[in-house]
């Protein structure tokens, strides 16, 4: 996500960028930010500019909403049509960095 870009003398200069990590898996954002809780969402959901799947200010993904309509779309028809379970109940899903 790019959030503000520098400019010296009318030309471009550096980029400043924040990780979407710096928040999504910060404790102080997000508790226990390795656990799967949609509970965190609920409510008044997280602070503003900490969940930013899909970047934020002038750059924002213009098909978020799109993207959105897709996902709903598969998860309803994936919980509702099939039967998941876990093929390997012991894998652990591992985050690098
Ligand atoms: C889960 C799905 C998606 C995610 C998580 C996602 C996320 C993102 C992110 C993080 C950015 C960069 C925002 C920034 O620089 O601050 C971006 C940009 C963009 N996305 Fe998406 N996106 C998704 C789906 C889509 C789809 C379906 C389309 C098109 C049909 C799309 C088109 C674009 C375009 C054109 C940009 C560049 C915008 C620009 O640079 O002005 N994205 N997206």
């Amino acid at each position: 996500m790019q959030v503000l870009q520098f400019q010296r003398d009318g030309r471009h200069g550096s980029n400043l960028s924040q990780s979407i990590f710096s928040t999504h898996k910060n404790p102080k954002y997000f508790p226990d930010p390795e656990k799967i809780d949609p509970s965190r969402f609920e409510g008044k959901g997280p602070a503003s500019c900490t969940f930013v799947p899909f970047g934020g200010g002038t750059q924002v993904c213009p098909r978020m909403e799109y993207a959105c309509l897709e996902i709903f779309t598969f998860m309803h028809n994936g919980v509702t049509k099939f039967k998941l379970e876990k093929a390997n109940p012991d894998e652990k899903i591992a985050f690098n960095p």
